[in-house]
């Protein structure tokens, strides 16, 4: 949710920032803006709208090439998208730029104040207190280090800020308290961005800052301080991926790459966790065995997308462990006063690593005794970082705004778990470890043969450009793969769908089924228990009402054909392993027909990628 990146050293920053900018354009695309330094004084370039509406007004009124700059990219919160609004800031007195993301929660004191004092406001952001905050304190005389702690030790809630001075061409200083900011060490260069995308292209050489931290940082220095100016630690780590993972490559859309990529990211989530008897090794748990056999609840906190895959875990979890496990959307998590205890285990999902509804039910968890295992996609985040553990995913970088790989991966790192905490208190057999394990593992190559065999798919959707509603139905883990198809096309298509238990039809939902109303229903496989035989009646009882029906079912079911309107075949796997195949087709119907509608697939309207405010 913003993306913020500074640049000081040889190259021209205004360009260093705009090519930052675009890679950042997933967090937030409201309006971008850029400031640099020349001969001193403050040049700012901000336009609401995409970054391309910023190419054009620097276009239309070029840049002069300095070596120190900043720039923003927005996800609106305080005051609407307008040029006035966007970032950065600037102070009264023309001393500072300033650019944030996050929220400043007792802005509205501090404007008053101000505002009282004479100072004159040009925008409705909360950001802009701390830019004339900061203009007053360095015109004052202070240093600007000095005087970014001074503001910091004023806000209250969530931020991260980037400021420059027109009397220093070749320093920045940035700070953050609950949101992301990482600094980049180039040679005789650096960088600080909300994420490590924005500098990729000119090192891999990173640092990752605590909480409430300031940095002071020219071409060939960086100081890390806390708030109150004492030094403090930072934690320096190499980006393993590359340049071309954070590009499109040939692909329209970085959904479709990222949709295309989940053989290869499941099976990388999967690498070198498991021997070659079948046996888990999650060395990176850190948390004792005998602390693990202690465990009497698994909370498993997420949101969105990520909350569905922990759904889909649950049932894993569960069925392996034999320890209760509950699902929790962590926006509510903290506000119902959760019964926690040294005992319970949270584990928390998240693709950025950065999602503050989670951030929070972290903390609350871990301040009442509970241990905390994140599971994460982004090295060096804030969720990993406050967690006793993590699994990071290792699926590489995902853009697109709508999840894909984040789902899958992240079911399959809970699976790991899952299937490690059966191991370490013995309630699977090390063969039946094994054989799930096996299963586990097979599914990067199934998953690839449903991507093999889905233009029939991308077909489906073309005929649906015009559609109002899609309802979704699944049972068992089937459910939360109905859940997910409908958040995809809801976020990318915006159309209205809706995810039922196909057993809750029956109970209100079925008034919903209209003449030709496209149904997908993912069905379970057969032989198990009664679920695929109820979810054949549940496609018989909407089929009836006229529905359209879009059968999800698996290789030689011959019982779903009469019933099927469309048949999609999915390989054969166990119940558990389905999720990671049916749930391909449904994430690609929602890309292809959002492509169609012409809609912007990557960055749909209202969202952002990483959520950072709560
Ligand atoms: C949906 C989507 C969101 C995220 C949610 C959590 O496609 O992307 O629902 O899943 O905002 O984000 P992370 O996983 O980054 O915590």
């Amino acid at each position: 949710m913003c993306g913020i990146i500074g640049y000081v050293g040889p190259r021209e920053a205004s360009r260093v920032v705009v090519e930052g900018l675009r890679r950042m354009e997933y967090r937030g695309y409201d309006s971008a803006g850029v400031a640099v330094v020349t001969d001193g004084a403050l040049e700012v370039r901000k336009k609401a709208g995409k970054i391309v509406n910023l190419d054009a007004a620097i276009a239309a009124d070029p840049l002069p090439p300095t070596g120190l700059g900043i720039g923003h990219t927005r996800w609106a919160t305080h005051g609407g998208p307008t040029d006035y609004n966007a970032h950065p800031h600037t102070s009264a007195n023309g001393r500072v730029a300033l650019i944030h993301n996050g929220i400043i929660e007792n802005f509205a004191p501090l404007r008053a104040e101000l505002v009282a004092q004479g100072v004159a406001f040009t925008s409705e952001t909360d950001t802009e207190v701390a830019a004339q905050l900061l203009g007053r304190e360095v015109e004052g005389g202070a240093d600007l280090a000095d005087a970014m702690r001074s503001v910091c030790r004023q806000l209250q809630g969530a931020f991260t800020l980037v400021a420059i001075d027109s009397a220093e061409p070749a320093r920045l200083v940035a700070a953050r308290r609950n949101s992301p900011l990482v600094v980049g060490l180039g040679e005789g260069e650096n960088f600080v961005a909300s994420d490590v995308s924005a500098f990729i292209e000119f090192t891999r050489h990173a640092v990752e800052l605590g909480q409430d931290r300031v940095v002071d940082v020219t071409a060939d220095s960086f100081t890390v301080t806390d708030f109150d100016g004492t030094p403090a630690d930072s934690h320096p780590f190499e980006v393993t991926w590359d340049l071309s993972a954070a590009e499109k490559q040939g692909y329209d859309w970085f959904m479709r790459k990222e949709i295309y990529e989940q053989p290869q990211a499941v099976a990388d989530t999967l690498l070198g966790r498991y021997n070659e008897d079948g046996s888990l090794k999650l060395d990176e748990l850190h948390i004792p065995e005998a602390e693990l056999r202690t465990i009497d609840k698994i909370i498993i906190v997420a949101c969105g997308t990520a909350y569905y895959a922990g759904m889909v875990a649950k049932y894993a979890i569960e069925h392996w462990t034999r320890i209760a496990c509950e699902v929790e959307i962590a926006s509510e998590f903290r506000y119902r006063d959760p019964i926690i205890t040294p005992r319970t285990l949270v584990v928390t999902l998240s693709q950025s690593g950065e999602t503050a509804d989670t951030l929070m039910a972290i903390r609350h968890a871990r301040e009442q005794g509970a241990k905390v295992i994140a599971i994460c996609n982004t090295n060096g985040a804030t969720i990993p970082r406050e967690s006793d553990a993590v699994i990071y995913t290792h699926a590489g970088p995902e853009i697109g705004v709508a999840s894909t790989k984040g789902f899958l991966t992240q079911v399959a790192a809970c699976y790991l778990l899952g299937l490690y905490l059966a191991q370490v208190r013995g309630t699977k057999f090390g063969d039946e470890i094994a054989a799930i394990m096996g299963e586990l593992a097979a599914t990067p190559p199934l998953i690839q043969r449903v991507l093999d065999e889905i233009e029939p798919i991308k077909q489906l959707a073309a005929k649906y450009a015009e559609q109002k509603s899609v309802l979704f139905l699944g049972r068992h883990v089937g459910y939360p793969v109905a859940l997910e198809g409908a958040l995809k096309l809801k976020e990318i298509a915006y159309l209205h769908a809706e995810g039922f238990p196909a057993g809750e039809l029956k109970h209100g939902p079925i008034a919903l089924v209209e003449n030709q109303i496209p149904i997908f229903v993912v069905v379970p496989p057969q032989g198990r228990d009664q679920l695929h035989d109820k979810v054949t009646s549940n496609i018989q009882e909407v089929r009836a009402r006229g529905a359209f029906t879009i059968v999800l079912a698996e290789d030689d079911d011959e019982e779903v054909i009469p019933y099927a309107d469309f048949l999609f075949r999915l390989p054969k796997v166990s119940t558990l392993m389905q999720p990671l195949v049916a749930t391909v087709p449904l994430q690609m119907f929602a890309c292809e027909l959002a492509s169609l509608k012409g809609y912007d697939v990557d960055q749909p309207r209202n969202l952002a990628k990483s959520v950072t405010v709560e």
